[in-house]
């Protein structure tokens, strides 16, 4: 005699002993916010997405530009927390909280004094690079308003058209116009 033959019921439903265990409820992220020229915004996609690709791809602010991806090049450059970083390789976890300018959030009602000096010494020419020259300099200035030419050349940023003689002479404009603008 063999085995009890097996009953359409045991296959529908587990005995009440044995229940199927149910994967647990997991919530959402909460949204990372995040302050970008002055204004308020939540992100509550991947975490791990770099600030670059948020500020461009969804915010539309396209100043900023891809040009190594590695944190070399310097293309990407905003201010956060007043510090030039390169946004390509800050994720929205770690830009969460802080504020973030870019160069479309630094003139105010005039330009920002860099930004004239870049005008006045005709700096850009490709002009690729030139928001992540002009948020470097930015910061330069803020940490040493009479910069040598030692501080000058530590800026790293690459320009692919060489336009490093205007670049220098763009930013010790910009030192002469901020120490004026201060008096
Ligand atoms: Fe970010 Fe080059 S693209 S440093």
């Amino acid at each position: 005699m063999g085995p009890a033959p097996l009953r359409l019921e045991h296959c529908m439903s587990p005995p009440a002993e044995h229940p199927i265990p149910t994967a647990p409820t997991q919530r959402p992220p909460a949204p990372l916010a995040i302050s970008v020229n002055g204004k308020p915004y939540y992100h509550d996609g991947d975490p791990a997405m770099p600030l670059l690709w948020f500020l461009r791809d969804r915010l539309r602010l396209t100043g900023a530009k891809y040009g190594c991806g590695v944190g070399v090049c310097g293309a990407c450059m905003v201010l956060i927390d007043d510090k030039a970083t390169p946004a390509c390789m800050i994720t929205m976890q770690v830009a969460a909280n802080r504020k973030v300018i870019t160069i479309e959030g630094l003139a105010t009602d005039t330009l920002h004094p860099v930004q004239q000096a870049w005008i006045e010494e005709d700096v850009v020419l490709c002009g690729y690079c030139q928001s992540g020259q002009i948020i470097a300099a930015v910061d330069l200035l803020r940490r040493k308003p009479k910069p040598g030419d030692d501080d000058i050349a530590s800026i790293g940023n690459l320009c692919r058209c060489g336009s490093y003689p205007r670049i220098r002479r763009a930013i010790a404009r910009a030192a002469d116009l901020m120490r004026n603008v201060k008096k």
